[in-house]
């Protein structure tokens, strides 16, 4: 069990975090969520005293962590850490970073510390992988790795810190799925992460923080579909959007339909509707507008309503009034069309940047 007592943080004058009290039980699998800044790395790396709290008092199984003559070594064996940069040690193999701190910090015998590490390394089904060194490894095997490691010192508690926010796209599910079975084992868990489906998923409580504090607490249920206070519910709604800002005619769309494809897995957005989706954006904003304009300014907001199960999607950009009906590309509007149950488009007459618009939704696997 941890406890926090009234644990003020500053850095210099900057309260970070203030007065927060706040219990985490055994076995909890507690998910951090809230904007940057907030003091989400702060509060976690207190835990294991990576940060010393400016006041108050911070207990881990009844003894008192940030009490003056207190062995740090002690807690730190019991709370293991997963970074957002693995923080492997890059000279050494796989299997070496798993062994080593088994044999340097809890002085296991090499035959002993090989065989868990042959066994941690299947729980994060990497087996093969043992000889090879770190810069061989694609990111999310990195991660698993770590994850791994820290499993070797047998924490009773481990914490994450953004542990997928490094990987491309296709590799944070990998990470996910490794944590999600360990919070299955019984392990007492705090994650930090961006990652709100997966937060859902994993934990049974959910911390949101602003504020200098955690402004609000509850199942994810409470947070994510019922939050009480003002802040937490505007950080809710945020996250049901995608903003996609284009200002250069190079900009990177395979990143952009990455982005997109995220979105869609995270809002449980149908296949059907997100190859929609990707297909209306592709001809609307590349092949209509963003061909027209010699130095693009393209706003774009993707909306998806869980309740009503509809997918909008709105579009400002510059240039002189262009509605996308006329335009030369007449494929592109018909294909545009198909994916689109209502297309409207706007002239916007009081906007600096911005002299059009055009809102869709998307056509529903029911239409
Ligand atoms: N070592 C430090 N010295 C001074 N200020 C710091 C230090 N570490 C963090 N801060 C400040 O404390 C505040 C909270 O930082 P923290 O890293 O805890 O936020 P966070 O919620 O984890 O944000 P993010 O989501 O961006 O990771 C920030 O304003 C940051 O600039
Ligand atoms: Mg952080």
């Amino acid at each position: 069990m941890i406890r926090f007592e009234n644990v003020t943080k500053k850095f210099g004058d900057e309260i970070i975090v203030e007065n927060i009290n706040v219990t985490i039980n055994d076995g909890d699998v507690i998910a951090i969520v809230g904007p940057s800044g907030a003091g989400k790395s702060t509060f976690m790396r207190m835990i294991n005293l990576l940060e010393v709290p400016s006041s108050g008092k911070i207990y881990v199984d009844g003894e008192e962590v940030t009490a003056k003559d207190y062995d740090i070594a002690v807690a730190r064996k019991k709370i293991g850490m997963v970074f957002q940069e693995f923080h492997l040690f890059k000279h050494l193999t796989v299997i070496e970073n798993i062994m080593r701190p088994q044999i340097d910090i809890m002085n296991k015998t090499v035959p002993e510390a090989y065989k868990e590490s042959v066994r941690l390394l299947d729980l994060v089904a990497l087996q093969e992988r043992a000889y090879s060194y770190p810069k061989e490894l694609s990111g999310g095997q990195k991660q698993r790795v770590a994850i791994a490691r820290a499993l070797a010192m047998d924490p009773k508690i481990i914490l994450f810190d953004e542990p997928t926010s490094a990987l491309d796209p296709n590799m944070v599910e990998e990470v996910e799925t490794v944590i999600d079975e360990l919070s299955h084992m019984g392990k007492t868990m705090v994650i930090v992460t961006h990652e709100m489906e997966f937060a859902r998923k994993i934990s049974n409580r959910v911390f949101y923080m602003d504020e200098h504090t955690i402004y609000e607490e509850g199942t994810p249920d409470e947070i994510f579909d019922k939050p009480k206070r003002a802040k937490t519910r505007t950080f809710v709604n945020n996250l049901r959007l995608l903003n996609i800002n284009i200002d250069r005619k190079d900009r990177d769309f395979w990143e952009i339909g990455a982005e997109i494809r995220r979105y869609a897995v995270k809002n449980h957005i149908s296949p059907k509707c997100m190859t929609r989706l990707t297909l209306a954006f592709d001809e609307l904003v590349r092949e209509i507008i963003l061909s027209s304009l010699d130095e693009p300014r393209i706003n774009v907001i993707i909306e998806y309503s869980r309740k009503t199960d509809t997918l909008k999607m709105s579009v400002k950009y510059n240039g002189d009034q262009f509605n996308p009906k006329d335009t030369k590309n007449g494929l592109a509007y018909y294909v545009l069309e198909s994916t689109s149950s209502d297309i409207t488009y706007t002239e916007l007459k009081n906007d600096e940047v911005y002299k059009n618009q055009v809102d869709l939704i998307l056509k529903n696997d029911t239409d």
